[in-house]
Parts: structure tokens; sequence; C-alpha cells
């Protein structure tokens, strides 16, 4: 089997996908970004401190990954700069990173569109421009990076933003753009071709995918998602290929967060919601805003798992149950009095489901940083066990903390 592996968050997001996804890519030789932009925010802590990648993909922090960002994110070259100089000024090597010439730029006018049109208040976005860069891809009259060489183009593309015109500097846009295209010319080409050979030659690949799969523009939460395809599906889209995945993993948290609005059942108001933001330090990596928290739903979780078809779950976050006298999970929903196992489509059914919840006994010792499984408490190991049994999918990965090591793990990725 090729050895392709998929990270793809199984929640709402910020499931510590670029925790695992840095774990996956110490052996491997490419790592994937094939949604999103900045809206993404993966963090890894290692020896350098906490790095906060948004477009870089987290492999890329080990020094023999190269990173691939490919055409089916959008890029804000700006921010990536930034993201670049935040590192360097960690004291960590430059990641080595590769660029699609088809991606889609994001402009400042994008966000200023964010703003205008309501998507930022209304769907609590994190007015980063994603969703309006998108808009013009698909609307056809995005600017791709490749356009960058044909300055004429760029300029009729700046200078069409009429509206926006009072509020951005076309000159300064323009001349920005063309300095980050001779800063960037060795690192743009055909990423396509590029994993295509890689793949085919046998080279380890990780796909890290951004978001999770509650905010898929398809299968998420509309309209209340991303503008992209966050799911196992977003990779061929978005990467353009479709390699034989030797491991498909779901990243999950012990429990539950969202940010931003929409449906979210299983969030708790009852205080319990809070004592879990504080001890998950649940507060965006992109935008600081406090995330929404609440329990395991497994219904929507055992959605995911069919949506995608993951082989391994990598549970996350588990530390931060501690101290939780019990631990509540929801196998099903209530829909105006009838009981609902499978995760509803129709957003005003699932503004009205009520979580099932099976109690399960929590545990008091902390353990935080634990690799070894045996080294758990029996309720702790026995909530591992119900998630796993729940879903029939081996958990392979289990993190016990915010550190890079702090992780236990059952299964030999590469082998
Ligand atoms: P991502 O977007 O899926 O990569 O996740 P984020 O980086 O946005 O959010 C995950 C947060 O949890 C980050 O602050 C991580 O440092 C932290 N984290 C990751 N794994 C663990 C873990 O096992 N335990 C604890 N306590 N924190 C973790
Ligand atoms: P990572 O990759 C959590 C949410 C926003 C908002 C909705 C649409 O770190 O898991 P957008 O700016 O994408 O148009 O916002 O999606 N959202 C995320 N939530 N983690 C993310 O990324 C997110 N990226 C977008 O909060 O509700
Ligand atoms: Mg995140």
């Amino acid at each position: 089997m090729a050895p392709a592996v998929a990270v793809i968050g199984a929640q709402w997001g910020d499931e510590a996908k670029g925790k695992i996804v840095h774990f996956l890519s110490r052996e491997a030789d490419f790592c994937v970004r094939f949604n999103g932009g900045p809206n993404a925010g993966h963090t890894v802590v290692d020896g350098y401190g906490e790095a906060r990648l948004h477009q870089i993909p987290a492999g890329a922090l080990h020094p023999q990954c190269l990173g691939v960002l490919a055409h089916g994110m959008v890029l804000d070259p700006w921010a990536l700069q930034e993201e670049f100089s935040a590192l360097k000024a960690q004291g960590r090597p430059e990641p080595k990173i590769f660029i699609s010439e088809r991606i889609h730029l994001i402009l400042p006018y994008h966000r200023l569109r964010e703003e205008k049109e309501g998507m930022a208040d209304k769907l609590g976005t994190t007015r980063k421009g994603v969703g309006p860069a998108y808009m013009d891809r698909v609307g056809r009259r995005g600017l791709r990076l490749l356009d960058l060489g044909n300055e004429e183009y760029l300029r009729e593309k700046v200078y069409s933003e009429g509206q926006y015109l009072g509020k951005i500097e076309p000159e300064t846009i323009i001349a920005d753009l063309l300095h980050f295209r001779r800063e960037f010319e060795n690192r743009v080409g055909d990423a396509q071709v590029l994993l295509a050979q890689a793949l085919s030659a046998g080279k380890r690949v990780v796909f890290e995918g951004a978001q999770g799969t509650m905010l898929d523009v398809d299968f998420g939460t509309y309209p209340y998602v991303t503008s992209s395809t966050t799911t196992v599906h977003g990779i061929p889209v978005g990467a353009g290929v479709w390699p034989e995945f030797s491991a498909v993993i779901g990243v999950a948290k012990a429990y539950a967060t969202r940010v931003g609005a929409g449906p979210f059942p299983t969030e708790d108001h009852t205080g319990l919601g809070e004592k879990l933001r504080e001890a998950g330090r649940e507060y965006g990596a992109t935008t600081g805003r406090p995330r929404r928290c609440g329990w395991l739903d497994l219904v929507a979780l055992r959605y995911a798992q069919k949506v995608n078809g993951f082989t391994h779950l990598a549970l996350t976050k588990l530390d931060v149950l501690s101290g939780f006298s019990e631990i509540r999970v929801a196998v099903a929903y209530r829909v105006r009095g009838r009981r609902v196992e499978e995760f509803p489509a129709a957003p005003w059914e699932l503004a009205q489901a009520e979580p099932v919840y099976e109690v399960l006994p929590g545990w008091k010792r902390g353990i935080q940083g634990v690799r070894d499984f045996e080294d758990l408490p029996r309720e702790a190991k026995e909530y591992v066990r119900f998630v796993e049994e729940a879903l029939s999918v081996p958990v392979a990965l289990i993190g016990t903390g915010r550190e890079a090591e702090a992780l236990i793990v059952s299964w030999e990725p590469w082998s």
C-alpha cells in the first residue's frame, strides 16, 4: 500500500490535528495541506516553544519533511510571511515548503468583503478572507499565484475592486505581491505533479486536514461551516492525487468544542463547559476567541466516521478530563420526543436535538504526559475502550498533554 496517511478533524475543528500531524511527520517525506487557509490554527509544542501554524503544514517543522501547500487551499501571502517570521523568532530552522502555482490568493479586499457581507458576524468566521476567496474561485474571478507572472492581469484584478479602493492601496498590494513572487519563486510550481511522483516513488506523505468534519461545506452543519471540503474527500480535490491510504486518522478531542456560531448539541451551560474551557485552555489558536465546550458527541462522531471511513482514531486531550467526577457522552439525540441515532442533516432538527447521555465514571489522578496506556487510571482506560467500541475504530493515539511527546502510541504508523 502507498504510505499515505490522512489526518482529518472528526469534530468542529481544533481537535489537535497539528500535534498528531507533527508526530506522524517525524518520519515522513511530505506533509500536505489541501484545504482552508489562514483560518486554521494548528499548535505544536516542542523544544522551541509553541508554534502556531496557519498555512505552513505542521510536518514542515521537521527538517526532512517538505510542506506542500496544494491548490485546494487559499493563500494569504502576507500572513504566510508573518508566519515564517514568527517561527524564525522562536529560533527554528526555516521550514521547507512548496506552493501550488494554482493556489488562489486571499487579498485584503476579501477580508473587507467578509465584514461587509455580514459573514463574519452571522457565522462567526475567523475574518481571514477565506470565504470570499473561495467564492471568487468558484465565481471564476479569483487571482491565482501563477497570475502574478502577468502584471497587467494582476493590475486589472486589483483595480477591479473599485468599491474597496478607498480602503486599500492598490499600488502597495501590487508591489507586495510582486515582491512575494520574487521571494518565493523557487518554492512555487506544479504541486500535483510533485505529489503524484512522490506517491508513485513510495515516499511517505501525510495529508493534514484543516477544520473538521462538522465544518465541511457539504457534510457539516451548513450554513454554519467553512468554505472548503475538510473531510477526506478534500484530498483528491484539493491535492489532485488519490492515494490508497494506509491510514485515515480521525482526530477527536475526548470532549467537544466549537468556535463560532451554529448548532452544537452537547454544549454545556451548567458550568462544566466552563471548567472544560479552563482545563483545556480552550481559546482559539487563530482568533483567541473562547471556544464553546461540551461533552463528546457520539452521534456526530459516528457520522464523521461514516463520512470519512476512519481506520484509526486519535483521541486527544484526555488529560483535560482528569478531576471530573462523571463524564458524559451523548449516545443519541432526542428530537421532538423521538430518539434519533443518526446525525440530522437539517439544521432546524439539529437545533432541536437534545443529547441522550450515558454517564461514565471519571478519575481524579492527573495523567499529564503519560505515554503508556497501562499507566492510565482504570476509568480512563474504560473511557477509551468505550469510545473505541462505540465507533468500532481502534484508538491508535491518545493525547495526554500539550507537549509533542505527551502521547500514548499503540500503533506503528509506517509499518
Ligand atoms: P488543531 O487546529 O486541530 O491543530 O488544534 P489547535 O492547535 O487549534 O487546538 C488544540 C489545542 O490543544 C492546542 O492548544 C494544543 O497545544 C493543545 N493540545 C494538543 N494535544 C493536547 C493534549 O493531548 N492535551 C492537552 N491538554 N492539550 C493538548
Ligand atoms: P483548525 O484547522 C475551528 C470556523 C469558524 C466559523 C466557521 C467559518 O484550527 O481546526 P471561516 O473563517 O472558515 O469562514 O469560518 O468555521 N473555523 C474553525 N473552527 N478550527 C478551525 O480550524 C476553523 N476554521 C474555521 O469559527 O465558525
Ligand atoms: Mg485550530
